[in-house]
């Protein structure tokens, strides 16, 4: 066991990528919180991609496309109650963490 021990610096150095690469990517979604996020807006949008009853399909997006939609709701520039109020209660983690997970999903029938 002697041999194989390091010195405590060194086993810091080799975690420092680990660390930075997390720090970098703070706000990168979380998508299983998405999914458990999700259960209130699929009473509206449909998981399957289809557009029903002038509600868009919000799966397959760009993630940052995701948080600049759901940002522009929060900021009231674009124009909808429902969205409107659904953006201003989401934290910028839970909007990012949607976006992962709505982003995963493929239209299916
Ligand atoms: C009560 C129904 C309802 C619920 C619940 C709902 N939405 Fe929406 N959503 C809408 C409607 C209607 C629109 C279209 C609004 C408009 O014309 O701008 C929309 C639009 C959007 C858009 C923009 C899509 C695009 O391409 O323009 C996104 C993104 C979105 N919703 C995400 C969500 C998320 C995430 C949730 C859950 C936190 C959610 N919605 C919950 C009804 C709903």
């Amino acid at each position: 066991m002697r041999n194989r021990r390091r010195s405590p610096a060194l086993a810091w150095l080799a975690l420092l990528p680990a660390a930075l690469a997390v720090s970098a990517s703070a706000y990168a979604g979380d998508r299983a919180l998405g999914e458990y996020l999700s259960g209130e807006c699929v009473t509206c949008h449909q998981l399957s991609g289809r557009q029903v009853g002038g509600i868009p399909a919000i799966i397959g997006l760009p993630e940052d496309a995701f948080v600049a939609l759901m940002e522009s709701y929060r900021r009231r520039e674009r124009d909808n109650q429902v969205m409107q109020a659904m953006a201003v209660r989401l934290s910028p983690e839970e909007v990012a963490a949607l976006a992962a997970y709505f982003g995963s999903l493929t239209p299916h029938n």
